[in-house]
């Protein structure tokens, strides 16, 4: 099989990017006869003075062309005698960082456009630092518009050693500088007449010769993310994936994790063929000579240098438009697993022109930062640096399905790893049973004045002449204690609901029917406590209309937020998100307090 070579452009608005790659494609003849014609005759409306512009040919999609950038990835696949190429062509401006991040996890090499009239700019050490990020470890400058200087090696000179500078701070195994002119053909495909004082290779016979196996480290071992289990019929249950690094023999010996089974291999199919053996980048289906538990998103290993674990610090690229809060729940992928999880919080950020640690609690769009992550369990994971497919995750938002970020694992936080969960002889159950009733948490959530906290109290009243064991949990009194150090921004309101939600599953441990009232305007919070309290959650939704509880106005805050003296505040400068299916719906405004709390015990069939 022919050598296949990967690689990414990048450049800043207006670099020649895809007017390059154009280029090169056409020089070397690698166009269709249809596809060469259609550019000859876009280039007659919309290129330079009748002469061809080779960009049309890259700009992948119509409204690229309409607006003239490039705005997604655009992949292009070429083969020349001496190798097979991919080129990703990502676009260069700040807002679609992420696009090009998605081209550089996907490249070997990075061709990094500069335009030597105006230098080195911000944009550029930006792009080294997505695709060093990324795992890229090869780059090629593009010095382009030599034109523009005539030709004067003076100028490329300056940029070279400008780059050479930005270079020393990444983690780089080759880097090479070609002066060249994207539009005049100079050093695309053959060597340029102008320049006879360049020596190296044009671009493209760099291209064909360069090699990215260098930094590839072998040192992960065996390891083959399960994808699939396929089980065609009820002799065979075969395990399918991808080899992401090692090989695997029929015989060897292969551990699962996380659970830690280990297993000899029975046979490896490739598509319908049995093999003796497969390495890195082959789709096998494995089958293993004994029942071993293994599902999509297990890993099978051997000679694995990573972990199981479920903490760990990492390195983000924020993609998205809402800021990084630490404390919210987001969805984490890795490997072929995807958990719950929150950014516990955040170190710093990095400053992208000189790569200096800046202290931020918040981190924005197009930022890197160096984060320690919490999974809601443990799953397989290695350093990136060591094992690219196993250190690299996204996270997306739980409510919108966006990639929020993207980012590589540092190491483990091998904190988790020193508790032990220490079980108890007197359980929950047996304490819940002593006092004769089913823990659970009511959760009340709505607007302030929204008369959460009277409806609990009145509630509490009634459980307790039922001869139950409650406890009461009210948002001012908590705030006043646990809760001292914390306001009323997102981060901190999200900081409030866990610590309350942690609080009430501890009760709930101890046999108490616990009530909460807080405001929890934030949707996901609440699903969160949800799933920190499991079993006996109730959410009861107090949806007295805003007009109602600014009326009521029984501590004077809504008048005092109308003018401006409280910033954040719920229903007026803060948002308020409605349970969208709450287990029970009160309006104290249209029933009395007492027919409220009838309403709540029916539901919960106390007597
Ligand atoms: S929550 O949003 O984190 O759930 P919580 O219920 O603990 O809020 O606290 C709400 C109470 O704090 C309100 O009833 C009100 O008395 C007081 N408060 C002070 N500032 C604010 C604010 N900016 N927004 C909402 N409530 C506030």
């Amino acid at each position: 099989m022919m050598d296949l070579l990967k690689f990414l452009t990048c450049g800043s608005v207006d670099d020649g990017k895809s007017t390059l790659i154009g280029h090169m494609l056409y020089d070397a003849k690698l166009l269709y006869t249809d596809q060469k014609r259609a550019l000859e005759l876009d280039s007659r409306v919309k290129g330079r003075n009748g002469s061809l512009d080779y960009s049309l040919l890259l700009d992948g999609l119509m409204a690229e062309r309409e607006q003239g950038i490039t705005i997604d990835v655009a992949y292009r696949y070429f083969s020349t005698d001496a190798r097979s190429f991919i080129v990703a062509d990502a676009p260069g401006h700040e807002e679609y960082t992420r696009n090009m991040a998605v081209g550089a996890s996907f490249a070997d090499l990075a061709v990094i456009l500069v335009d030597v009239s105006r230098g080195v700019q911000r944009q550029t050490r930006r792009h080294i630092r997505i695709c060093n990020l990324m795992g890229i470890r090869h780059f090629v400058f593009a010095i382009n518009k030599m034109d523009l200087v005539q030709y004067n090696k003076k100028y490329f000179d300056e940029v070279v050693d400008e780059i050479g500078r930005i270079i020393t701070g990444f983690q780089v195994e080759s880097s090479c500088s070609i002066p060249v002119s994207a539009t005049e053909g100079d050093n695309i495909t053959d060597p340029s007449q102008r320049m006879g004082w360049y020596q190296g290779k044009p671009l493209l016979a760099y291209l064909e010769q360069v090699d990215v196996s260098a930094g590839q480290k072998d040192e992960a071992g065996f390891v083959m993310p399960v994808q699939r289990v396929c089980r065609p019929h009820s002799d065979y249950r075969g395990f399918q994936g991808q080899i992401e690094t090692g090989r695997v023999s029929v015989s060897s010996e292969i551990t699962v994790l996380p659970t830690g089974e280990k297993a000899r291999v029975k046979g490896i199919y490739q598509g319908d063929t049995a093999v003796e053996e497969a390495g890195a980048g082959a789709p096998v289906s494995i089958a293993l000579d004994r029942e071993v538990d293994v599902s999509r998103g297990c890993v099978l290993v051997s000679d694995f240098k990573g972990m199981v674990s479920d903490m760990f610090s990492a390195r983000l690229l924020w993609m998205d438009d809402e800021p990084l809060v630490p404390g919210k729940n987001y969805l984490v992928k890795l490997g072929t697993k995807t958990t719950p999880g929150i950014v516990m919080s955040v170190k710093y950020k990095i400053d992208i022109n000189d790569g200096t640690h800046v202290p931020a609690d918040v981190i924005y769009k197009n930022e890197i930062a160096d984060c320690q992550i919490s999974l809601s369990e443990k799953v397989v994971m290695d350093k990136f640096d060591r094992c690219k497919v196993m250190g690299e995750f996204i996270l997306t938002d739980r409510v919108t399905n966006m990639t929020s970020a993207c980012g590589v694992i540092k190491h483990d936080l091998r904190r988790s790893d020193n508790l032990v969960w220490q079980e108890t002889d007197v359980t929950r159950q047996m304490r819940a049973a002593q006092k004769g009733q089913e823990p659970r948490t009511l959760w009340f959530t709505g607007l302030s004045g929204s008369g959460k906290s009277a409806l609990a109290n009145a509630l509490e009243k009634r459980l307790l002449a039922l001869g139950k064991h409650t406890m009461l949990l009210d948002g001012d009194n908590v705030r006043m204690g646990l809760c001292r150090n914390l306001g009323f921004t997102q981060q901190d309101r999200i900081e409030n609901i866990r610590r309350v939600a942690e609080v009430s599953k501890l009760m709930n441990d101890a046999g108490l029917i616990v009530l909460t009232a807080f405001i929890s305007p934030y949707r996901q919070d609440r699903e969160n406590a949800r799933e920190i309290i499991g079993d006996g959650f109730v959410e009861i939704y107090v949806s007295t209309p805003l007009e109602v509880c600014e009326q009521r106005d029984v501590k004077g805050l809504y008048a005092k937020a109308r003018r401006g003296e409280i910033p954040n505040f719920t229903g007026i400068s803060s948002a308020y998100e409605p349970p969208v299916k709450p287990d029970i719906q009160v309006d104290t405004s249209a029933c009395t307090l007492e027919e409220a709390v009838d309403q709540i015990i029916q539901h919960l069939g106390i007597d």
